[in-house]
């Protein structure tokens, strides 16, 4: 469903008329295609004392090609140390891991101070430090834990489709960052900001990172339309053999998802009793395994929890939750799912925040986050990692159908004053498939665009 309003600000007169009366003014945010570059516009990369991730950094992100304005390092770059300039960078990323003490906190109102209005439109800023529960001590825990309030106020403050992230790196993961450091600067994180992120450590393989899910198999449900139908475009546009599922009603619809993405179709009721053997007999058949499964499908049955009918309430808890923990057990059991194996669920705000009208949803939605947490730790040794993406509002039909106030507010309370599309999901998703992503587990991200709800 097309954003009327958002068009209107982006014509001369509309954008006019935004700024006389002091209307939300959605930025156009920029959303990555084949053959961009990584960001456009140097990286200015500073460390506090001591820290240890400011020199990985650097050297992954000249390997990538990216132009790096380190001051610690002699450049070439005429603002180095200077006030930024209005639009001089593409991206602030910052290393607090050498931040043991909340005195230490000074250094980063000396770094972000001076270039507030240094970034491009659409630019990162990355705080990368040490989760709290990895700290040497209270003081420690403390100062890194005062990062989420600085990251997510620039992520407030900065604006013009700019976003903000804080990344703990645990000691040790230090080689597992470069798939998170891609995700963030490029355009393909466009509506997810204020989010942190845990990389602990794990052995990465070598990522082509043209096609990072080349050879791997991907299994999508709900995948005829929407949010689903966009992850099963993305994964096999990063080179995954894609098994597209839903419903037999939704036939012809899925079978135009899975030719596009040069798949395979698998039409199956997700609750019936014998879907998971039927799955699990279909992958092993067809392909001998899954490597990436990504549990997409969901509904709604929306009504207050006295008015709800005791069948709504069991149907989205079905679909949404159980049916997912029964085809987990399965594949895991018949051992379908190899090392390097990715669990992908598809929480929402909704299970975070909770939402009048949606006990069930948000309930079942809590669920997935239950379940990414429970079955994170359970599935490390076996090299799988479990994480979640949570969508904010999404253009899709879902979104479609709700009230049009509901749906006006839900568009324009976020950071980016406008709804997000399926493919920032999809691109979400395809960054915890990533096998560079093998240090990320037990994760839940937001794609919301930092909404106000449940922030
Ligand atoms: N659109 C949003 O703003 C938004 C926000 C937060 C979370 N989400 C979540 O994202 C996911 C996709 O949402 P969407 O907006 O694309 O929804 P959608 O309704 O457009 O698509 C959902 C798909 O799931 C399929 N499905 C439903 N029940 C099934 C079953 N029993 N077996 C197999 N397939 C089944 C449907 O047929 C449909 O194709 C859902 O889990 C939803 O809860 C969406």
């Amino acid at each position: 469903m097309s954003d009327r309003y958002a068009s209107f600000a982006h014509t001369g007169p509309g954008r006019a008329l935004v700024r006389r009366l002091g209307l939300p003014d959605p930025p156009r945010l920029r959303r990555h295609r084949p053959g961009d570059p990584l960001i456009h516009g140097p990286v200015r990369l500073d460390a506090a004392r001591g820290g240890r991730l400011a020199q990985p950094v650097h050297a992954l992100l000249a390997a990538a090609g990216v132009e790096v304005s380190d001051p610690s390092v002699a450049t070439t770059d005429p603002n180095d140390g200077a006030p930024g300039q209005v639009g001089t960078y593409g991206a602030l990323v910052y290393d607090a891991t050498g931040i043991t003490d909340s005195t230490g906190l000074r250094a980063l109102f000396d770094f972000f101070h001076p270039l507030a209005r240094a970034l491009r439109p659409s630019g990162r800023v990355i705080v990368l430090g040490t989760a709290p529960e990895s700290c040497g001590g209270p003081r420690e825990a403390t100062a890194q834990r005062a990062l989420e309030g600085l990251v997510r106020s620039i992520g407030k403050e900065f604006g013009r489709g700019s976003t903000a992230q804080l990344v703990y790196v645990a000691p040790g993961a230090e080689h597992a960052i470069e798939s998170t450091l891609r995700f963030l600067l490029s355009g393909r994180s466009a509506y997810v900001s204020g989010q942190v992120i845990r990389i602990t450590p794990a052995e990465v393989p070598e990522v082509d990172w043209d096609r990072p899910l080349a050879g791997r198999v991907a299994l999508v449900t709900g995948a005829a339309r929407g949010i689903g139908a966009t992850i099963a475009e993305v994964l096999a546009a990063e080179g995954a053999r894609v098994v597209a599922l839903d419903v037999p009603a939704a036939g012809d619809a899925l079978a135009e998802v899975a030719n596009a993405a040069g798949g395979t179709a698998l039409q199956l009721d997700l609750t019936a009793p014998d879907a998971p053997t039927r799955l699990a007999d279909h992958l092993a058949e067809r392909h001998g395994r899954v490597d990436v499964v990504v549990h997409n499908a969901g509904i709604t049955r929306d009504r207050t929890i006295g008015r709800m009918n005791p069948d709504w309430w069991d149907s989205v808890l079905e679909v949404n939750l159980s049916s997912q923990e029964r085809i987990n057990d399965v594949l895991l059991e018949r051992e379908l799912v190899p090392a390097g194996g990715r669990l992908i669920g598809v929480s929402s705000i909704a299970g975070i925040a909770g939402n009048r009208g949606q006990t069930n949803y948000a309930t079942s939605k809590a669920g997935v986050i239950g379940l990414v947490q429970a079955l994170a730790p359970q599935l490390a040794p076996r090299g799988i990692t479990v994480n979640a993406v949570a969508p904010g509002f999404v253009e899709t039909r879902m979104t479609a159908r709700m009230p049009v106030l509901l749906r006006e507010a839900g568009r324009r309370m976020n950071s980016m004053a406008q709804g997000g599309l399926p493919v920032d999901v999809a691109q979400t998703v395809a960054w915890f498939a990533s096998p560079g992503s093998a240090g990320i587990t037990g994760n839940v991200i937001r794609v919301c665009g930092q909404s106000l709800l449940g922030a």
